[in-house]
């Protein structure tokens, strides 16, 4: 360190008493560096010697008043003010360490100078913001800082076990039909389960959505379709993943309601519906079954079960629930009420299960989320209730955490491989939260493009690639925001296609794979260029939604590798166990 210390004579008050305490420079100057160099601190963008990387080279030696005014007023470094919430002595032991850096004098009545200066600095801040408040004012003070949710956070849900079943029912059985493709040895495929509801707006001139929804299956190294189903009309509704057994035999899509008749009515999502169950092979359904509400989301489960959530249940159905797809019984599940909110998708790490809750009362049930936060970004809602991660432990069927994070309305959790953190976007307030998944602590909240809905992690954990959706807002998004995985940092936009609300790193690890409900299309980007690589149309413009990739090893035997929520089958790039092609 080259702090150069120099102690002037000490003052001497009446009776001879120092007036001021012997200070160690060196312990001050040490405390600014532990400061200075914490995650996600000044180095990050003032560099580590304070030469200036993205922020200015500090080496004229500001003084801690100086920083409170940087910190009080610069938005990029507000983020940091936040985390670290400097006291007084703090911001002079950061300036005495950024001084030493630049090789500056230091004296003891240099930081008598500094005190002062910061004291004066606070209180012109106070007197400049008085103004009159109203008694509204004082009351949205009370509780518009995320500390007062932290603070008072009483458990939402149910103590002791809150598993609850629902019996599924065959209503009707098809014949398979003829296998559509015939899959080879040491390839890798990908599905897809398509709607038929792209934004016309977006697409060329003359295209018209498909009657009903597909199954489509493509080459997962070549970035092509081979082959695609369109289900008959009488059984489509609204398609919002794509789900296969972890054997790679069988293709869930969401059903229509039982024995619908073709209508135009299967937007409602509040309306029950049924799933069903295709072959992978022939891309045709084998069963249709009832499974008591409109799936949403899914994902395989300890490499067997599937993880199902739903838009809505029927009055005995479940809200969450794990499915067996060799029997096609649901083994359990849990119910909102329980869980003390309304919940949204359901995530799993493979032991744990966590689910995306949202308080009630700004829409229907199931709708609360959305309206919420449609209404947040129309300005018709000023704030709202928090929003909040349950996290249950499967086998117990109770919830063993809730973890509130920064902003509202969640849309996707990501999981580290080390099962240490996840992340949570956030598309009411455009933005993401990284937490400690055992002590629930959030490490950052970081700003996302607008509204974002999907994340994934590159192969290396490094970066976080966000779907900036614009889900909630009507606004068309297109782009892809990456963030630093440590600090939250913006590190680039990556322009993309529209609507894009599922982004996937793939089995190999060297791509991500943005699912564009917009255009019916899904983009493919290089992660190390982050240059667009493919964009694979989907078949009559079908909008997709999730991604399963299927695997077909040297003996012919199919296992899934990844979907969306996670990677399976023994295969992980961020493990050093990538699929190779
Ligand atoms: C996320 C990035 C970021 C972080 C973290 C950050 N800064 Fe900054 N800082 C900036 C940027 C950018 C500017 C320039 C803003 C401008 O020019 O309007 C700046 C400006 C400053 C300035 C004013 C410099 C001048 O010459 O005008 C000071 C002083 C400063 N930062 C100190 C700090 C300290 C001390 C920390 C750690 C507590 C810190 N910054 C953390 C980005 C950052």
């Amino acid at each position: 360190m080259k702090l150069i210390i120099r102690f002037a004579p000490v003052l001497l008050g009446l009776w001879g008493i120092p007036l001021f305490a012997q200070v160690d420079l060196e312990d001050i100057a040490a405390q600014g560096k532990a400061l200075y160099e914490k995650n996600a601190s000044c180095w990050v963008c003032h560099g580590k010697d304070g030469e200036g990387l993205i922020g200015p080279s500090l080496l004229s030696g500001p003084t801690p008043a100086e920083i409170f005014e940087q910190l009080k007023s610069n938005p990029q470094m507000a983020a940091i003010g936040q985390v670290l919430k400097p006291t007084n002595e703090d911001l002079l032991a950061i300036s005495v360490y950024i001084r030493s850096l630049a090789g500056m004098t230091v004296e003891e009545k240099t930081l008598d100078g500094f005190r002062t200066g910061l004291v004066a600095a606070k209180a012109k801040q106070e007197t400049d913001l008085i103004f009159p408040k109203t008694e509204r004012d004082l009351a949205i003070e009370q509780y518009q800082a995320f500390e007062t949710v932290l603070a008072d956070w009483q458990r939402r849900s149910k103590e002791g076990p809150i598993g609850a079943s629902y019996k599924s029912r065959i209503i009707a059985e098809f014949d398979p039909g003829k296998a559509k493709f015939k899959p080879r040895k040491n390839r890798t495929y990908f599905y897809e389960n398509v709607g038929n509801s792209a934004n016309l707006a977006l697409l060329r001139d003359g295209a018209k959505n498909a009657a009903s929804t597909q199954i489509v299956v493509g080459d997962a190294q070549r970035h092509k379709v081979i082959a695609s189903y369109e289900l008959p009309v009488n059984l489509r509704a609204a398609v919002h993943t794509t789900i296969l057994s972890a054997d790679g035999k069988y293709v869930y899509i969401v059903g229509s309601k039982p024995k619908s008749e073709p209508s135009n009515q299967m937007r409602a999502l509040d309306a029950p519906a049924t799933l069903i169950k295709a072959d992978a092979i022939t891309l045709q359904p084998v069963k249709q079954m009832t499974m008591g509400g409109r799936l949403h989301h899914g994902q395989i489960f300890r490499d067997s079960l599937l993880l199902l959530d739903t838009f809505s249940r029927d009055e005995n159905g479940l809200d969450i629930m794990l499915l067996d797809p060799e029997t096609d019984q649901i083994v359990g599940g849990v119910r909102d009420e329980d869980l003390g909110g309304s919940s949204y998708t359901a995530w799993t790490d493979d032991e744990y299960i966590y689910v995306l809750m949202e308080p009630t009362g700004y829409g229907s049930h199931r709708s609360t989320g959305m309206l919420g936060a449609i209404n947040l970004y129309k300005g018709v809602l000023t704030t709202m209730k928090p929003f909040w991660v349950a996290k249950i432990d499967p086998d117990k069927w109770q919830v063993v955490q809730e973890y509130p994070y920064a902003g509202f309305r969640g849309d996707w959790i990501v999981i580290d491989a080390q099962k240490e953190f996840m992340y949570v976007t956030a598309a009411g307030t455009s933005n993401v939260n990284k937490i400690h998944l055992e002590s629930g602590e959030i490490r950052w909240t970081s700003a996302a493009g607008i509204s974002p809905y999907g994340a994934s992690l590159t192969a290396d954990e490094l970066e976080l690639w966000v779907a900036n959706k614009g889900e909630t807002t009507g606004h068309f998004g297109r782009t892809i925001s990456v963030l630093a995985a440590d600090s939250g940092r913006q590190l680039a936009t990556v322009f993309s296609g529209y609507e894009v609300d599922h982004i996937l790193l793939s089995p190999n690890g060297k791509e991500m794979w943005a699912t564009s409900n917009g255009e019916g299309s899904i983009y493919v980007f290089d992660v190390a260029t982050r240059e667009k690589k493919a964009v694979i149309q989907m078949p009559q413009y079908g909008d997709p939604h999730g991604l399963v990739w299927v695997h077909y090893d040297a003996a012919g035997n199919a296992r899934v590798v990844r979907d969306q929520g996670g990677f399976r089958g023994g295969v992980n790039p961020a493990l050093g166990n990538a699929l190779r092609y």
